[in-house]
């Protein structure tokens, strides 16, 4: 029996294969031919149950027939087995959805008894979500009027009001610092910053002893500063961090994780419920594959990028990068800020199409404007802003787009 050819154990390539749906309903159908190792196909057209004119009745081998199989998924045909499967699908898909659908129900009336437990405690709404607020402090960035909160930064609000532990992966200057700064900013959380590119040692995060006046004191580093005091930190160019911060981190990172100063005789440091921990990477996770445009960053991996919730930050879109070059420089009219953002979305399609080396920033475009109101110049402008930066081809490439723009946008 041809069915049990151990060839096809795998598949059983007998029964009907379909295609459209209506009288545009076209079939072929495999069955068992007299002779051993051959097959019967016959083709044919009619609508669902109705076996209609048959054209094509011929007999094959098993070479060919898995030929035809092939031939027949690339146009579009499907078996009746894998209709079934479908159909299956989707029903599970449904009750899938449904179920989530009551747990996400369940999960915000929780949240909300939660909310209503606190209403004594003051709220800052930041687009959805409302973050209590912090104490006034000294290190509360400064808001930036200009600042938009897009779609980007719902999600993210919501872990730190949750006390996740929020990673933003993504190009240089794509908004990723000063999101978190502008959340502090308009939320009222005093924030740390400790860069890992080259600057920062495990004495600074962590704390050291010195002597001072003839006494050995111990000097908190920044972790332990931010965990006590209660202020976010931000680490930024996680990436390029030595082994043994990213070991220390490690602990802390659990959610009300403590931090160990083995230094100080094992003291341990709980964290102040306002602490929150974020990092900034340009080539982690996702973005691993632009590691070449940031030399020296390393891989991190699987185990520590779990511990965190990772975002990554693409630049702003036309339209809202338009809206944030009016918004800091109100001076200027929409179409020019529309044709100088349109220029940095060019510059960013060259750069993915690595036409160009150099990633094109919105610091870089806000400053580039600036210097153009002081200027007037559009060239003499883009000079110190974006060609001394580059490389001369992309320098002379950015030049050939700015001109483009300039004369056409008009
Ligand atoms: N949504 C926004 N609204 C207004 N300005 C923005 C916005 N996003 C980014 N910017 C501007 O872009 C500048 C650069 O952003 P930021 O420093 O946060 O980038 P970054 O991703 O941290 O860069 P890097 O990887 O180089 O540290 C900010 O100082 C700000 O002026
Ligand atoms: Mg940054």
């Amino acid at each position: 029996m041809n069915a049990t050819d151990p060839a096809l154990q795998d598949e059983d390539p007998l029964g009907l294969y379909t295609r459209g749906a209506g009288r545009a309903r076209e079939w072929w159908r495999v069955s068992p031919s007299g002779r051993a190792h051959m097959y019967r196909i016959e083709h044919g057209q009619g609508e669902d149950g109705a076996v209609g004119e048959v054209d094509i009745d011929t007999e094959i081998d098993l070479d060919n027939l898995e030929a035809k199989l092939l031939k027949w998924r690339r146009e579009g045909f499907v078996s009746e087995a894998q209709r079934a499967d479908e159909a299956r699908a989707a029903q599970a898909g449904s009750a899938f959805s449904v179920a989530l659908q009551r747990a996400v129900e369940a999960a915000c009336e929780a949240k909300a008894a939660q909310v209503r437990l606190q209403t004594h405690t003051p709220f800052v709404r930041i687009g959805n979500v409302d973050l209590p607020r912090g104490e006034p402090n000294a290190l509360v960035p400064r808001v930036n009027a200009a600042y938009l909160f897009t779609g980007r930064g719902g999600d993210i609000v919501q872990d730190i009001v949750e006390n996740r532990r929020v990673m933003l992966i993504g190009h240089t200057g794509s908004g990723k610092t000063s999101f978190i700064e502008q959340v502090a900013a308009r939320a009222g959380y005093g924030v740390l910053r400790a860069n890992m590119n080259g600057q920062t040692t495990i004495g600074d995060f962590v704390g050291f002893w010195t002597v001072k006046g003839g006494e050995t004191i111990w000097v908190d580093g920044v972790l332990p500063v931010a965990m006590r005091e209660g202020y976010w930190l931000i680490i930024d160019e996680l990436d390029f961090a030595e082994p043994s911060i990213l070991a220390v981190l490690t602990a802390v990172l659990e959610p009300n994780g403590r931090l160990l100063l083995k230094e100080r005789g094992n003291e341990i440091v709980e964290p102040h419920p306002s602490f929150r921990l974020f990092a900034t990477a340009n080539a982690a996770g996702a973005m691993s594959a632009y590691r070449h445009l940031y030399q020296g960053a390393n891989l991190l991996n699987e185990a520590f990028l779990d511990r965190w919730r990772v975002y990554l930050f693409d630049y702003l879109s036309l339209e809202e990068e338009t809206e944030v070059l009016l918004r800091t420089l109100p001076v200027i009219t929409r179409q020019l800020a529309h044709t100088l953002a349109a220029i940095a979305a060019d510059c960013r399609a060259a750069f993915a199409r690595e036409d160009l080396a150099s990633a094109f920033s919105t610091r870089r475009l806000i400053d580039w404007a600036e210097l153009m109101l002081r200027t007037g110049d559009v060239e003499r402008a883009a000079g110190p802003a974006i060609y001394a930066k580059v490389s001369a081809d992309d320098a002379a490439l950015i030049r050939s787009v700015i001109r483009h723009h300039v004369i056409f946008d008009a």
